[in-house]
């Protein structure tokens, strides 16, 4: 991936804001803690800092420190010798090494214990790591990007989050607003969601309809921009021919997470229920997928389907498993 592969769209005040640091940030090589809300785009928004940054020929190693069992951090970041406890069979590289040249993405910061924050916080300062188990410093070549969709200041000021970690974290902070504060943003965006799941998934095109414009403009989007992308596509694969994306004139998009298709009605009961059917396996998969990131054998166990039999269902619908990656290695 690269930068001309992201496309990070919005063209309000508030996203223009962001771009315009964005392009600062990218000159120096300096920490940067991005906020926001959860799906405002924070990990995009580290993605292309990083793409626009001279590191950009380096990888950008995802990492969700939630994921991480806090006595694993260390040895995970930093690497271990072999030897350096009951597991530790050989050497291993951690994430500081394997990011090399790159950027180092913390995500979900406000999750990692006040044990791996003094980990943390002690690399940060230099940049000087052990690997565990190890006797030699080395000195970690990353830029690292940390993110959180909690306020950190207010988790510092409670003393859930360390104030020394959190300042280390806060000299260049990106804050990204919420899609409801984002205007006509929310239009755009839909806009460009339809296109590119048209043409992905080879569906008729089609426009939104005046009323389902204003429905995207008074609906909250808690989810933001994540939840927008994911009721465009649900609207697209379960619908069909010109029904519009949002349903009728009537609902609203939380309505339409379970609007039926009012075109099925025109065809015979067994070719309707066929499309029903074919639609809603396409659907409910391509979420299974979204949620558990393409892991087919979490998706399997979370529906209660054989690995096999999903798998042949993923093909049968045409559908990715690579497209739902959360944590797409860059190349
Ligand atoms: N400005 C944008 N333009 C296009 N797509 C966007 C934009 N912002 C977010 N997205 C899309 O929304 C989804 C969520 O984005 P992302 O994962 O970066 O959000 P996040 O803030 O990291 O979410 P979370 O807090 O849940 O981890 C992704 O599919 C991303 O591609
Ligand atoms: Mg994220």
């Amino acid at each position: 991936m690269n930068v001309s592969n992201l496309t990070f769209i919005g063209e309000s005040p508030a996203f223009r804001d962001v771009m315009r640091s964005i392009h600062q940030m990218a000159h120096c090589d300096a920490t940067v803690l991005i906020q926001g809300e959860t799906g405002t785009g924070k990990e995009m928004a580290a993605r292309y800092l990083h793409y626009r940054s001279k590191r950009c020929n380096g990888p950008f190693l995802p990492v969700n420190c939630g994921a991480i069992p806090d006595a694993l951090l260390e040895s995970e970041l930093f690497g271990h010798v072999r030897g350096a406890f009951t597991d530790a069979k050989d050497h291993r590289q951690g994430l500081v090494e394997q990011a090399a040249g790159g950027t180092l993405f913390l995500d979900e910061l406000e999750t990692i214990t006040l044990r791996a924050q003094v980990v943390l916080l002690r690399f940060l300062q230099d940049h000087e790591y052990r690997p565990v188990g190890g006797f030699g410093l080395k000195k970690g070549d990353v830029r690292v990007i940390g993110a959180s969709n909690t306020d950190l200041a207010q988790l510092a000021a409670r003393g859930d989050f360390r104030q020394d970690l959190f300042f280390r974290l806060n000299v260049l902070v990106l804050k990204l607003p919420a899609l409801r504060s984002r205007g006509d943003d929310v239009v755009l965006l839909a806009e460009r969601f339809i296109d590119r799941y048209s043409r992905e998934y080879c569906l008729p095109p089609r426009k939104l309809f005046p009323e389902e414009v204003t429905a995207l403009r008074t609906h909250s989007w808690p989810g933001n921009v994540r939840e927008l992308e994911n009721v465009i596509l649900r609207k697209l694969l379960l619908t069909e021919g010109h029904m519009g994306i949002m349903g009728t004139p009537t609902s609203s998009p939380a309505a339409c997470h379970q609007s039926n298709d009012a075109a099925l009605t025109h065809k015979p009961f067994h070719e309707a229920k066929a499309l029903a059917v074919s639609n809603f396996e396409k659907a409910y998969i391509t979420e299974l997928l979204a949620r558990t990131s393409g892991n087919v054998s979490l998706a399997a166990r979370l529906c209660g389907k054989e690995r096999s039999r999903l798998t042949k269902l993923i093909k049968k619908h045409g559908l990715q498993r690579e497209y739902f990656l959360g944590t797409l290695a860059d190349s």
